[in-house]
């Protein structure tokens, strides 16, 4: 079915390595032979063979954790690159050293409580692909939140749509991170991307049950004008036991870009935020629109109420106030208290969610929506 059959791994490796991108310098070339070990290979040779893919092109990134590169769709009978489908392939290494901290984002996650594999590196980075692949699946299976289609998965090599454009002159121009994003003509457009990146993360909770986990400005990609998300290999239900961490994580590093980035922009209070996030206020009216699967309303519906209703930095008192949130115990109930901490909590050393919850309730309670 394709060239490539006759040929064994390292034919197929050489060849990668001999386009331009890849060979640009020594590190990457480096990098590249890091990740594609002959196991790898073989699961990318697979993804060749399948059909799916073409080869792999050029390096989109090179990270601690993967590396993503450009492919182009495997259907050999559309020749004309600008009409093929384009992908990016997420290869996750299966180097030892950063497995620590992974098993601590897999470990109390109900879907993953079966496997028995988690201290074979080798498992655990595809039980680490296969987590990305899910959710990305969960994400784009509702119109809300955009992220990139998933498209397939080989052990550790993960295919999914590539957000970005294919310039006639053959070279790949990658959608920008929200980072390096500019386009802003107005504050007005820079407030409209902090809503909704905040209406996203509220979307991802109630909607996908999900909390992204590793939230930043490099997570998120524009594209078209429009904000995606992407990175979900750490993203955990809400039930897992650190998630409600994760989300106040999550929702730090949101603000922290925008006040680096945009000096002038009046923030909403850390607190205020996740109390948005998880509110039940909203979820009867939420529900409509949710059923009504259109993405523009629901948006619209967001993007209204947040500046109305989450409570802005202004003042010292609230700036103070953040501070303390951000050292309380999230525990949802006393049954997730662990014994050393009952002491702190009868002592009113901090707050539980529920607390949390209710002063949320109480100050909206009665608010026209
Ligand atoms: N679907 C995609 N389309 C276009 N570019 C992508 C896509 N997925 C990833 N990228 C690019 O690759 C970069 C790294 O991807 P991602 O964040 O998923 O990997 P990572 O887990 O952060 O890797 P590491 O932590 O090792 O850097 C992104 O910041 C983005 O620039
Ligand atoms: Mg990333």
């Amino acid at each position: 079915m394709s060239n490539y059959e006759e040929r064994d791994d390292s034919d197929i490796l050489k060849e990668n390595l001999k386009n331009k991108k890849i060979t640009k310098d020594k590190g990457t070339r480096a990098t590249v032979e890091n990740v594609l070990d002959q196991r790898t290979l073989k699961f990318v040779n697979k993804l060749i063979y399948s059909g799916t893919i073409q080869q792999l092109n050029g390096c989109l990134s090179t990270g601690k954790e993967a590396n993503v590169y450009h492919a182009f769709e495997g259907d050999l009978l559309q020749p004309d690159p600008l009409l093929k489908k384009q992908y990016a392939v997420k290869i996750y290494k299966t180097s030892i050293l950063i497995f620590k901290d992974r098993e601590r984002y897999i470990n109390g996650e109900f879907r993953f409580r079966n496997n028995k594999s988690q201290h074979n590196p080798r498992k655990l980075i595809k039980i680490w692909a296969e987590k990305e692949f899910r959710n990305l699946k969960r994400i784009h299976s509702y119109p809300f939140i955009l992220c990139p289609k998933p498209v397939d998965i080989k052990n550790n090599v993960l295919v999914m749509e590539f957000l970005g454009d294919y310039n006639t002159d053959s070279t790949t121009k990658p959608a920008l991170k929200l980072k390096d994003y500019n386009d802003y003509e107005t504050m007005e457009d820079v407030y409209q991307m902090y809503y909704k990146i905040i209406a996203y993360i509220r979307i991802l909770y109630k909607v996908c049950r999900l909390v992204h986990a590793d939230l930043s400005e490099y997570n998120t990609l524009v594209f078209e004008d429009d904000l995606y998300m992407i990175d979900v290999s750490q993203s955990v239900e809400p039930e897992h036991p650190m998630s409600l961490d994760f989300l106040r994580m999550d929702i730090k590093n949101v603000n922290l870009f925008f006040s680096k980035k945009f000096r002038n922009l009046v923030l909403f209070n850390e607190r205020d935020i996740f109390q948005f996030v998880i509110t039940e206020t909203l979820d009867e009216m939420e529900g409509l629109l949710i059923k009504n699967n259109d993405r523009d309303e629901y948006l619209k519906f967001l993007l209204e109420y947040i500046p109305k209703n989450v409570g802005q930095k202004l003042t010292v008192n609230d700036v103070e106030e953040d501070k303390i949130y951000r050292n309380l115990y999230l525990v949802r109930d006393l049954n997730g208290l662990e014994e050393k901490d009952f002491d702190r909590f009868t002592d009113g050393k901090f707050d539980l969610l529920k607390q949390l919850l209710a002063s949320h309730n109480k100050k909206y309670a009665g608010k026209k929506i």
